[in-house]
């Protein structure tokens, strides 16, 4: 696994591994055969369900991500890997015994995994070219005071700041493991701050002094977030590459050896 990462060993509190891959719309066959040697019958079974091309691709790439990578620090084959859904969706490692907390995000040509020892560790990715109408969903979603932010600014920088608000929402809600049980407008992020800051009303029931939060603008195409609840947070980027991560995956397990 010697090209994937640059850490050798388990992170400590407060970093996150932040591992992203560059994909393509559409798997060539060939490539997406290699990253399925890395996933168990079940997972396989579940690609193959997607009726989407382009969303099997982001959970095939996704899931390949997270198994190469956990087995870079633990002698256990990347298929054995067993994950549990909670309640809200939100996949964990249920076996084998792992100090290891994760995250994944994808969207259209990214996939995004966040890696650390805390267990509330949250990642959301959003492309800058999908097609969003900004006042509309934010009058619906976010709270009283995002919106007015929104609205004083030009409109030419709607859809940047409502990306960059929309990413951090969802980390947080990701981080939670509750998804949208979570009411949207309950909390209101500060995006231009850095690093970007939160108030949460009291209906929320979670206190913002104990989180953190990271933007991080991957390229020109990509923007991501990452929330954790962490006294200090530390990002580490780890650019795979998908060649990389597929001729691995087609390789016997090597434990340890990175
Ligand atoms: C499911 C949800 C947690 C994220 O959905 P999403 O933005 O479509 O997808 P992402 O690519 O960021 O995340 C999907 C991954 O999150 C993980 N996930 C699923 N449910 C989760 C939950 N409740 N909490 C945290 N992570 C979750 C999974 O690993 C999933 O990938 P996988 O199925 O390939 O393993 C949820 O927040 C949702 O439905 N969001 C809809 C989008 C929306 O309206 N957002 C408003 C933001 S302002």
């Amino acid at each position: 696994m010697k090209h994937l990462l640059p850490a050798s060993s388990p992170l400590p509190p407060g970093e996150v591994l932040l591992c992203c891959v560059n994909i393509p719309r559409r798997l060539p066959e060939e490539l997406a055969t290699r990253l399925r040697r890395a996933l168990p019958e079940e997972e396989c079974a579940r690609h193959a369900r997607y009726g989407d091309e382009g969303a099997a691709g982001e959970f095939l790439c996704g899931r390949a991500l997270l198994r190469a990578v956990l087995s870079t620090w633990a002698p256990v084959d990347r298929r054995a890997w067993r994950f549990a859904l909670n309640p809200h969706g939100r996949p964990g490692i249920a076996s084998p015994e792992s100090p290891l907390h994760f995250n994944l995000s994808h969207t259209r040509g990214m996939v995004v995994l966040a890696l650390g020892c805390d267990p509330w560790v949250g990642v959301d990715v959003e492309r800058l070219d999908r097609s969003v109408r900004p006042l509309e969903v934010a009058d619906r979603f976010f709270s009283p005071l995002e919106v007015d932010g929104l609205r004083s600014l030009p409109t030419e920088r709607h859809r940047d700041r409502f990306l960059a608000l929309w990413t951090l929402k969802e980390a947080y809600i990701k981080a939670r493991g509750m998804g949208l049980a979570l009411p949207l407008r309950d909390f209101s992020f500060s995006p231009d701050a850095s690093p970007p800051s939160v108030r949460f009303e009291p209906s929320l029931g979670d206190d913002e002094s104990r989180w953190r939060f990271e933007r991080v603008d991957l390229d020109s195409g990509h923007r991501v977030a990452v929330a954790a609840k962490v006294p200090r947070l530390t990002v580490h980027l780890s650019r795979v590459d998908l060649e990389a991560l597929a001729s691995h995956v087609g390789l016997p397990h090597t434990a340890g050896a990175v």
